[in-house]
């Protein structure tokens, strides 16, 4: 689907992320070198930190087009899924299906995709324990597992064929104030660290945002109270607040290049946010 820029989606671009366009191709105040195409579209793939959710909570992915110009969003990240589950329903073939050369994938999952598949309540999320071809067998129906990285790349290589660009994200932390002790200096989850190898696996085409760090980052400058008061449901999910700041957080990792020069660059809206 294609929109034509105009002001009307520029208002809009405030409450929805589906498609909100800002023509800035007259207005270029990027100061980096990264190449800028005519406006492409930037398709979010992800779980519920992402994803456009149910008040009070909502995922960050509704807030990232604030701080894009030129280029459209549309998220595609739903609640509760996986790198394993995304594939298996299809969702990274949608969105293959849909893209054109210089389009623009932020990958991000971790929260779904740990413990184990082969337990005979195996829930359909968990990948196989490692990072490269090992396989596992679904203790409930059988499936053949694969590793997070062997979903990943796959999905990164198929968008890369069709002339697009990907960006493995890392996972957004939990709430790191819990029982007001800062948890942001022990080590991530190791989707963090997956991710960012997945990245370097495929090469050409493919980068990494450490998006993790970011938001703990942040989480150590608002301090206990503030954090806290952004997670009104659960320690995983975040008020529409604490989703536009760990936006604001990923725009600003990617104007430092945390952890190299992703494709988004050249789209971010000036000022970038300073939030970490
Ligand atoms: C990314 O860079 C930051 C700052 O140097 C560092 O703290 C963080 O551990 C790096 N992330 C990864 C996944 O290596």
């Amino acid at each position: 689907m294609k929109f034509q820029p105009s002001a009307v989606f520029a208002i809009a671009a405030a409450t929805t992320a589906t498609a909100n366009p800002v023509n800035n191709n007259n207005n270029n105040n990027n100061n980096n070198n990264s190449p800028r195409q005519a406006n492409p579209t930037v398709y979010l793939a992800g779980d519920s930190t992402m994803a456009r959710t149910n008040s009070p909570h909502n995922g960050w992915g509704e807030y990232l087009s604030k701080y894009l110009t030129g280029a459209s969003v549309v998220n595609k990240a739903i609640s509760g899924r996986s790198a394993r589950s995304f594939t298996n329903e299809g969702r990274f073939t949608e969105i293959e299906r849909a893209l054109k050369a210089n389009d623009i994938v932020v990958i991000s999952f971790g929260h779904n995709d740990g413990s184990s598949p082969n337990s005979a309540n195996d829930n359909g999320r968990s990948a196989c324990p490692g990072t490269g071809n090992e396989v596992c067998k679904s203790g409930k129906t059988g499936e053949t597992v694969y590793t997070y990285n062997y979903y990943l790349q796959q999905a990164t290589r198929s968008f890369i064929n069709k002339g697009a660009k990907v960006v493995l994200s890392s996972q957004t932390p939990k709430n790191l104030w819990q029982n007001n002790k800062y948890s942001g200096n022990d080590a991530p989850p190791r989707f963090v660290g997956y991710a960012q190898q997945a990245a370097k696996n495929v090469g050409n085409g493919a980068s990494f945002v450490d998006h993790y760090t970011a938001v703990a980052k942040m989480y150590l400058r608002l301090g206990a109270s503030k954090v806290n008061s952004l997670y009104p449901v659960d320690y995983t999910h975040t008020s529409p607040e604490g989703a536009d700041l760990i936006a604001q957080a990923f725009a600003q990792a990617i104007s430092r290049d945390l952890n190299g020069t992703t494709p988004l660059k050249a789209y971010l809206k000036q000022p970038v946010p300073n939030v970490f």
